[in-house]
């Protein structure tokens, strides 16, 4: 059953037992054969060597004793774990135990949701129905039934304008910004502007694709557009829903504002959409895109309703940009797991996936509650910026506060958190701040960590 590669330097002064040996001790001293991997059976490799089962056997016996293979009845015979040596020193360092740490770092989502049994269930239907086409290359902007399911759900729940044919399938929201970056600069663009505070990570993304991100200052009330017009950019990378990490949602009249930009400017607004769903229902509102789907890119993931292993995002340009977007993306990557995508729009179109996402963003309220409340009760004269978007807490400090000292403090407490300065792109005298991050840390463990700050405050205060 199991196969083995292996090349047998022939040396007719050695037996075929030595030289099989030689081979098999080359390649797990060289690494090649990982520690804990099996090895066929003796009469596999006999078999597959063209050599009698005597010469195998032999050469395994051999190995065994010097350590290098160990064989168990029942479990055949693997690469050994270990040296003798290392084993010993693996040992001490495992049963050193590791101290309980509680991260409250913005980005992650709560991945112990995740609705197992219904992605199970969609896989299993999804490769049991699969024939040629859905075995084969899907065509690079997605699978069409996939395109249509999202296009409708995206209509449904975010008002979105697309046409399935306009709507592409990405490996995450990363990729879509990738894409959109560098069809950007091949239509002339230098620079692009960002929300600052905001994601360091997408900033490093647009560098990297020769643009330069311009720093655009964000309030209560979302990206400050007359400060956008300044910058003379005439593409901006946005969070509209709930504006990360501050989690404000761009108000009714900087919509038309920023709208009106890109028109005067002849350029876009790239809405990044990934944590809408958890926007509570006071503020939440379409999509931007929904008021001008020539003007806004529209890009979603699943990174944070399902997880970020998944590695599926969506993205709807504007005629002027789309067909650029799907010509670089053929030469990419030829477009991503065509079952995944079967399995993640059967999953929409069972009604599962609103089903957990009703689940989801219920805790997710509960999680912003107890920190508000928690704030409000133990860290006196610290005060979260906006209400209730987004899966963070943009945490306004007292100017006393020094940031930092307060990010090294929780950290003495096990809790890992970060400041407003590893969010800000430009270098300036902010007020001190701690975003805290809720989305990954689970009811009791959450808890335990907003403790650990508490007292970390405590130690601060003069
Ligand atoms: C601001 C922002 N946008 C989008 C995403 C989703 O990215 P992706 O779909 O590549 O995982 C994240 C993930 O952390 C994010 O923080």
């Amino acid at each position: 059953m199991w196969h083995l590669s292996l090349s047998m330097e022939s040396d007719t002064r050695e037996t075929l037992a030595a030289q099989l040996r030689n081979a098999l001790r080359r390649q797990i001293d060289q690494g090649a054969l990982r520690p804990g991997t099996r090895v066929p059976s003796s009469r596999q490799l006999a078999k597959d060597l063209g050599v009698s089962r005597t010469v195998v056997v032999e050469a395994y016996e051999q190995l065994c004793a010097e350590g290098y293979l160990t064989s168990q009845r029942g479990s055949g015979t693997s690469v050994a774990d270990a040296a003798p040596a290392e084993v010993g020193s693996a040992l001490t360092t495992d049963e050193t135990p590791t101290p309980e740490v509680w991260d409250l770092r913005a980005g992650g989502t709560d991945v112990s949701a995740f609705p197992r049994q219904d992605w199970i269930r969609s896989v299993s239907a999804v490769v049991r129905a699969a024939g040629p086409r859905e075995l084969g290359y899907a065509p690079p902007s997605g699978l069409p039934p996939v395109r249509r399911t999202l296009a409708g759900y995206l209509g449904r729940v975010r008002g979105v304008r697309v046409r399935p044919e306009h709507l592409m399938v990405t490996s995450g929201f990363a990729q879509g910004l990738a894409l959109l970056c560098r069809v950007l600069r091949d239509q002339g663009h230098d620079a692009v502007g960002v929300e600052d505070p905001g994601h360091p990570g997408e900033w490093a993304f647009i560098a990297d694709a020769g643009l330069r991100p311009v720093a655009v200052p964000v309030d209560r009330h979302g990206i400050r557009v007359d400060d956008l017009a300044a910058t003379g950019v005439r593409a901006v990378l946005t969070t509209p829903a709930s504006q990360f990490p501050t989690g404000a949602a761009l108000s009714p009249q900087r919509r038309e504002h920023l709208l009106a930009w890109a028109r005067a400017v002849d350029g876009y607004v790239v809405e990044d959409d990934f944590d809408a769903a958890f926007v509570a229902p006071a503020q939440r509102m379409p999509a931007l895109q929904s008021l001008a789907p020539d003007r806004v890119v529209y890009a979603g993931s699943a990174s944070k309703v399902l997880a970020p292993a998944l590695r599926l995002g969506w993205l709807a340009a504007p005629p002027g940009l789309a067909a650029s977007i799907e010509r670089v993306r053929a030469g990419w990557d030829i477009g991503c797991s065509g079952l995944d995508q079967l399995a993640f729009a059967r999953l929409v179109d069972s009604g599962a996936f609103d089903r957990h996402l009703r689940r989801l963003r219920a805790e997710f309220q509960r999680r912003r509650q107890a920190v508000h409340q928690h704030v409000a009760r133990h860290l006196p004269g610290a005060s979260p910026l906006s209400g209730d978007g987004g899966l963070q807490t943009y945490l306004v400090l007292p100017r006393w506060c020094a940031e930092e000292s307060m990010v090294e403090a929780a950290r003495r407490r096990s809790v890992l958190v970060r400041g407003g300065r590893f969010h800000a792109l430009r270098h300036d005298d902010r007020p001190p701040a701690l975003v805290l991050g809720y989305a990954g840390v689970r009811g009791s463990d959450l808890g335990r960590g907003l403790a650990g700050l508490a007292t970390a405050y405590r130690d601060l205060t003069p």
